[in-house]
Formats: structure tokens, sequence, C-alpha cells
């Protein structure tokens, strides 16, 4: 069964949170925390913070993966302040790209995302590519096509197969549901990953987008995950917030092991 295929995955966005001198420590105690077999954990730390946490998890747990935030749509060049794909290889090998908050702060448009999407592939970067609609997109019944819109803009310019060689992860993150304490229901959530999966088979995606990982974010906490990671369509979670508390890390990921143990994912 292809399903029982996918990678079970928990990334943590620590968004604008912890420095260099505490993040080793946070990450340390955040992988002590949540060995569970079959479950993928990546801790996305601040850019500066990257070589702290991955000296951390070097002593602490290899198993863990060290993702970036954010990355800039060219390879080098004169761009103050920015960090490329290549500058973030041996510092990372996961990178979050079109995270809503970079949308609505840095004016990211899903053109820009796809030339991002671009250079992580070519850095040998694994993308975790987020889409997700506005409370009054979904109010007005357009969730569908907004994401449908953000995925076609983000992916078309890709061949599929390269995303799919480079692990492409999609996360469904419904902006009203960022740091408001406000979950999808998990039908909702499933439905919205049905939509990425139809769509990815319409970019051309083999078997129907059916081998990418789909994720749910949006106030996550170890008590809210259960009705995600109970829904077949839904591989994980992106979490922010409780991602910086070692106990919620700790419920949320034991939680996605118990998915990750249905589907015979052991290792
Ligand atoms: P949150 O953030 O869990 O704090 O809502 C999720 C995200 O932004 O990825």
């Amino acid at each position: 069964m292809i399903r029982a295929m996918r990678d079970v995955i928990v990334a943590a966005n620590w968004k604008m949170h912890t420095t260099p001198v505490d993040a080793g420590e946070l990450a340390r105690v955040v992988a002590g925390r949540t060995r569970v077999p079959g479950v993928t954990r990546v801790i996305c730390p601040p850019f500066v913070c990257l070589a702290a946490v991955g000296a951390a998890l070097a002593e602490a747990d290899r198993e863990v993966g060290v993702g970036a935030q954010n990355v800039h749509h060219e390879m080098q060049g004169a761009y103050t302040g920015e960090v490329s794909a290549a500058m973030l290889v041996g510092l990372a090998s996961w990178v979050i790209i079109g995270h809503s908050e970079r949308r609505r702060d840095a004016g990211e448009t899903d053109d820009l995302i796809g030339r991002k999407l671009g250079r992580a592939i070519e850095a040998g970067l694994r993308p975790i590519l987020c889409v997700g609609e506005q409370l009054e997109e979904r109010e007005l019944g357009q969730a569908g096509t907004v994401v449908r819109r953000q995925l076609d803009s983000a992916l078309g310019a890709h061949d599929p197969a390269s995303l799919v060689a480079a692990g492409l992860v999609v996360a469904y993150e419904p902006v009203w549901a960022i740091g408001t304490g406000r979950t999808a229901s998990g039908a909702d959530a499933a439905a919205m990953a049905g939509i990425v999966r139809e769509t990815l088979g319409e970019i051309g995606f083999p078997d129907r987008g059916e081998m990418i990982p789909v994720l749910y974010g949006g106030s996550v906490t170890s008590s809210a995950i259960d009705e995600f990671m109970a829904e077949p369509s839904i591989d994980g979670a992106l979490v922010g917030g409780a991602s910086l508390k070692p106990d919620e890390m700790a419920g949320i990921v034991a939680r996605a092991g118990v998915t990750a143990a249905a589907r015979g994912r052991t290792g």
C-alpha cells in the first residue's frame, strides 16, 4: 500500500526564538524527549542558531534533521542580508519554503517561492513547502482554489521527478490557524490534503502525488495532534509555538509514533 510508505514527519519551526547561546540545549532536550521509532524529526531554528543546533544534535541524536526556515531565490549575488541555499549546505538538510509569515511580512509571491524551491533542490536541501488559505478565503469557500494556485505556481516550473527525488514535503497550514490556538478540523485538513495530492497529480506527479508527505500546521499541540494523525492522508505536523516546549514535543511525537507504527514504519 503506497500510503504505508510515506514518512511520518514532525517538524519544529522555532521561528524567531532562541539564540546561539540557548538553542543547542533546547535541541538536545527535545531530541532526548522525542526518540520514537518511525517518526522523522526535524528542528528548524533561526539561521544564526543552525550551527549550535547542528553541533548539539551531532552529539545528542544524529537522527534529528536540521532545517532552515527560509532560503533566497538566487544562489549568490548582491543581496544584502540574505542567505542562499549554497550557504546552508552543511548547516541544514531541510528548508521551510513559503511560510505564510514570509508571504505576509516579506511579500513572498508564489513565483518567488517557486524559485526558492529550485535553489533548495539544486543544493540538495529537502523542501517543506507551505500552503494555506486566509480566513476570508475559507469563509468564501475558496480554500481549495487558493491552495491549488499556490501549488501550481510554486511547483509548475519544476520537473515533478526532481521534486520527488528532493523529498518534497507539503505543509498545509491554514493562515487563520497559525499562532491563534484555533485549529482546522481533522476532516477539513484531510480534505485539503486530498486537494494537495489531486493538484500534484494534475501537475504531473507520478501516482497522483501519493508518495508526497502532507503535514498539517497551525496551533498543533500535544492535545490537538490526535485529530490530524488519525487521518490517513496526513503524515505529520509542522509545529510552531508548541515546538519550543519539550513536554509538548514529547506528546506530539509520541502520537505521531502511533501512526508510524500503524503504518508499519519502525525505523
Ligand atoms: P503554530 O505555528 O504552531 O504556532 O500555529 C505553525 C507554523 O507557523 O508553522
